[in-house]
């Protein structure tokens, strides 16, 4: 019985490659094949329900709405992220970021022997995740050729971003592309409208042309911070993820998880209490926007289990290793990473 879970762990970490070959998978291929249709169906049916924090809703209505969220929330999103968090999200931003080594090549440290890198970091909102990626991989790992384009549906939080890139090293916004793009649909994008604080960031090497969608086995590192509980339907983003990375290429989330299981006595009671009586307030008083943050945390609260998220990314067909994702601070943030199978 003791073996029963690592079995299952073991087999989960290669499930993806193996799920369409082994017979005796038969419960994961048809759980992938549901997977496909419900990501697939959507397309077909507009009015498909999901949900909006703790309302039922269609998946357009939904789009609307946390468009209108973050939209609201934009100018005071990175004052509001300090004070939810303690400071939280910049530890985990910076574990999540350290963890992928962007830019890291094992090829020596001569840049001339490297390929460009290109990371497509998703729902980038502000910024945070970029522009850590590049000071990363161009500092630390003196890799100036890597190259990452910020995607976000919302051109309210783009533009945000795009300011505070200003302050970046010249070097760094130079490789740096602003996109606005729904993560559901990468085959059309758009640049950052120039009605935004300045022109957008778009160089003649850019590997993703600006207007025509992300193309399929283009991107080297997709990342996708505290997004993805915000789309309309997960499976179909994943399933672009899985699309738009090249072979090899790495699928990498970090994303409010659930502390039940922590072992750490009282955090799951404390950290309710937290989300759902001081966050809306603290949004009434610092942002003026109660409703916004009172969305948010339910959208934390609805968002799947760790084990439950991870079988979507293998069924989205990447594949996972070991248990697939790492608690952070007790499981009130998580790591989950997949990797789009060679062959
Ligand atoms: C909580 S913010 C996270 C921003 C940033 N990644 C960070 O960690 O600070 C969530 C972002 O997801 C974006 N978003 C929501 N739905 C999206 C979709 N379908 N496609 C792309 N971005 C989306 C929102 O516009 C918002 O900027």
């Amino acid at each position: 019985m003791a073996a029963r879970p690592a079995a299952r762990r073991a087999l989960r970490s290669v499930s993806a490659p193996l799920q369409s070959r082994n017979p005796k998978m038969t419960r994961s291929f048809s759980h992938a094949t549901q997977f496909r249709a419900a990501a697939t169906d959507s397309a077909r049916d507009p009015s498909r329900k999901t949900h909006f924090g703790y309302e039922t809703v269609t998946e357009a209505e939904k789009q609307e709405r946390v468009a209108g969220v973050f939209t609201s929330v934009a100018e005071s999103y990175d004052r509001m992220n300090d004070l939810m968090s303690f400071g939280w999200h910049r530890v985990w931003k910076d574990h999540f970021v350290s963890s992928l080594n962007p830019g890291f090549s094992p090829l020596g440290a001569d840049a001339s022997t490297r390929g460009p890198q290109h990371i497509l970091d998703i729902a980038g909102g502000t910024g945070d995740i970029a522009f850590r990626h590049l000071r990363h991989a161009h500092v630390l790992n003196n890799n100036p050729s890597v190259r990452v384009t910020i995607s976000d549906i919302n051109p309210a939080m783009l533009s945000v971003g795009k300011q505070r890139s200003e302050t970046l090293p010249a070097s760094q916004q130079a490789a740096l592309t602003f996109l606005e793009a729904n993560a559901e649909d990468l085959t059309r994008t758009k640049p950052l409208s120039q009605t935004t604080t300045t022109t957008t960031t778009t160089t003649g090497t850019d590997p993703i042309p600006p207007t025509s969608g992300i193309p399929s086995n283009s991107v080297d590192l997709y990342t996708v911070a505290f997004g993805i509980r915000n789309f309309s339907n997960i499976p179909a983003a994943l399933l672009e993820a899985h699309r738009v990375l090249k072979p090899g290429g790495v699928f990498a989330c970090l994303e409010f998880g659930k502390t039940d299981a922590s072992g750490i006595p009282l955090l799951d009671t404390l950290y309710r209490r937290w989300s759902f009586s001081a966050i809306p307030l603290i949004g009434q008083l610092v942002a003026g926007d109660r409703d916004s943050y009172q969305y948010l945390v339910e959208s934390i609260d609805r968002f799947p289990r760790q084990d439950r998220f991870r079988d979507m990314i293998a069924d989205a067909g990447f594949a996972v290793a070991g248990r697939g994702w790492e608690d952070l601070t007790g499981g009130v943030a998580a790591i989950h990473k997949g990797m789009k199978p060679l062959a």
